[in-house]
């Protein structure tokens, strides 16, 4: 553990290191940026236990009865459906849709809530660059800004250990580099499983990755703007080795992890295509996603697209 008062990096065998930034420091402070990136882009986790994001008296009032903001409740909890704001259209995205036990639902936000909700994301979402702009300035042209997404649901239920993928919308070979943050209203922790480092965990899939070629449909639907840009080969593999992971139930059973505890107000970051990670229990969560390009990391090498091209020796963009 090394620790210089306002900043402290810990490891614990076999999983990821983490820096933790004590409440006040100055985020902008050299040592600070330098531990920050360095931690980041090695497929650590920044931990802010007392971030300053906080919700008003009305806004946790508001939020601390779901029936008040939501027009109902999923029957599984596991965390979804999720409500997504997407900046750049300035508004929540009334069709986002998640398989909760095979069903599609969404969560639908009341008329009378809506505007409140908005607001939080929106603040969150400015708040949210603030403290990424701090921490890494270095990146601040090459970011792409992307969703803010509210979790208003419970999770009693353990998510399997896994790299984020991207899923609906393809990176491209860009990180995904996120922060998290704890509102919940009566003082509920989020609780996550933090797993091992990224290669040996590609290392153990790679070789039963059969990628099936792109399909045609995804390529139009690509083309005609509906999905945010086509597949890569490194979205694909990305895919292929997250889904191997959380089907493996001895995997799942055996792996190395830690658990960690946010409290509320508190804050996280981490580029999640490299970290190894499970949500385990918890409600009301903010996060905000920005799309970083290999190109604007200080050690592009350490990037999940340039470790999978050196693992498959392929160009995947
Ligand atoms: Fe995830």
């Amino acid at each position: 553990m090394v620790d210089q008062g306002c900043i402290s990096v810990s490891e614990e065998a076999g999983t990821v290191k983490m820096l933790t930034i004590e409440p006040g420091a100055d985020l902008s402070a050299p040592e600070v940026r330098r531990t920050a990136i360095e931690t980041l882009e090695g497929g650590g986790l920044i931990y802010l236990p007392k971030s300053g994001f906080e919700l008003s008296e009305r806004e946790r009032e508001l939020i601390s009865d779901t029936a008040k903001i939501l027009t109902r409740e999923p029957d599984v909890q596991d965390g979804r459906p999720t409500i997504i704001f997407d900046p750049a259209h300035g508004r929540i995205k009334k069709y986002h849709y998640a398989q909760v036990r095979g069903k599609l639902m969404r969560a639908q936000v009341r008329d009378t809530a809506r505007p409140d909700i908005e607001a939080i994301m929106v603040r969150y979402g400015k708040w949210s660059e603030d403290v990424i702009n701090q921490l890494f300035p270095i990146y601040q042209e090459a970011l792409d800004r992307k969703r803010v997404t509210y979790r208003p649901f419970a999770r009693n239920s353990t998510q399997s250990l896994h790299i984020d993928s991207s899923y609906g919308y393809p990176t491209q070979g860009r990180g995904m580099l996120r922060i998290f943050t704890n509102i919940n209203p009566v003082n509920r922790l989020r609780i996550w499983q933090l797993g091992e480092p990224f290669e040996p965990f590609v290392s153990r899939f790679l070789p039963s990755v059969r990628l099936s070629k792109p399909s045609w449909i995804s390529a139009i639907l690509a083309r005609l703007g509906i999905v945010d840009g086509a597949k890569t080969k490194y979205d694909q593999y990305v895919a292929a080795v997250r889904a191997l992971g959380i089907r493996d139930k001895e995997y799942q059973r055996t792996a190395p992890r830690k658990i960690m505890e946010f409290p509320v107000g508190a804050s996280w970051i981490a580029i999640t295509d490299l970290v190894l990670h499970g949500a385990i229990s918890g409600q009301h969560s903010l996060d905000r996603t920005f799309y970083l390009p290999v190109e604007a990391m200080s050690d592009p090498s350490r990037s999940s697209l340039r470790i999978l091209e050196r693992m498959t020796g392929e160009a995947l963009v």
